[in-house]
């Protein structure tokens, strides 16, 4: 994976979809089709998309059996995404089980798509981890232990904040995929992320692609802040 910039597609319907790649004519993109989206407009968003040309990270972060999240994946094959993933709270069973689906429904010649997981939500807190979960090591440990966990199950990466990057870079190696949400430019507002980083610092700290969101989405002009996003996050590459 050659440090792409997804951009989250936080939209309810297939036509806000529509109004927003339409300002991306000559663009290929990456980008992320979460829960909102997919229950909204079924498969079919997919191959909409798809069909513009696009690459997609379908982030439907599946925890369940191990059998259901293979059946489940094989199906998401078939859609011939770019990138999915998991929750690695799940267990091995269950991330070794959607590795499995994930190869037996990649259409033959096809690439199977790359399978992430997520070690914790940014939403979840130490507090919440001990009082919630009954979970008495540190966030960070946690974190750790589960991207270990996904490396040993076959995944290819995590999802994780721009300042775990570091310390899984150097533990589970560059070739492990970081995918970093959590992205502003200097100086916006970091609205409900708690954590943020820029482009740069990102980029800096070894993530191996960010997902942005608002900061591209919300703006005026999305064409005009996603080139100002690219730039920063390519910087260093010039
Ligand atoms: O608008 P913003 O750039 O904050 O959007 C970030 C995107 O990344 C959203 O789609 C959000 O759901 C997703 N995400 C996240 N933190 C995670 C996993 C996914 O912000 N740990």
């Amino acid at each position: 994976m050659n440090r792409p910039l997804i951009i989250a597609l936080d939209f309810k319907s297939r036509d806000e979809v529509d109004l927003f790649l339409k300002q991306f004519p000559n663009e290929q993109l990456f980008v992320k089709v979460g829960m909102e989206l997919f229950y909204q407009e079924g498969p079919s968003i997919i191959t909409h998309i798809k069909n513009q040309g696009h690459k997609i990270f379908l982030d439907l972060k599946l925890h369940d059996i191990p059998n259901t999240v293979k059946q489940a994946m094989k199906g998401l094959a078939k859609l011939e995404v770019d990138l999915v993933n998991v929750h690695a709270a799940g267990g091995k069973k269950m991330m070794e089980a959607a590795i499995e689906g994930l190869t037996l429904g990649t259409p033959l010649g096809k690439t199977r798509p790359a399978c992430i997981a997520v070690t914790q939500l940014t939403s979840t807190s130490e507090k919440m981890i001990q009082e919630d979960l009954l979970i008495t090591e540190q966030l960070d440990s946690v974190v750790l232990h589960y991207a270990k966990l996904a490396q040993e199950s076959g995944l290819d990466g995590v999802v994780c904040s721009t300042h775990e990057v570091k310390r899984l870079n150097s533990e589970l190696g560059r070739s492990f995929i970081t995918v970093t949400p959590g992205i502003r430019m200097e100086g916006e507002s970091s609205d409900d992320q708690s954590r943020v980083a820029t482009p740069q610092l990102a980029k800096r700290l070894g993530s191996t692609c960010i997902v942005v969101g608002r900061s591209i989405t919300k703006q005026q002009n999305p064409y005009k802040a996603y080139m100002k996003v690219k730039n920063a996050w390519e910087e260093n590459e010039k």
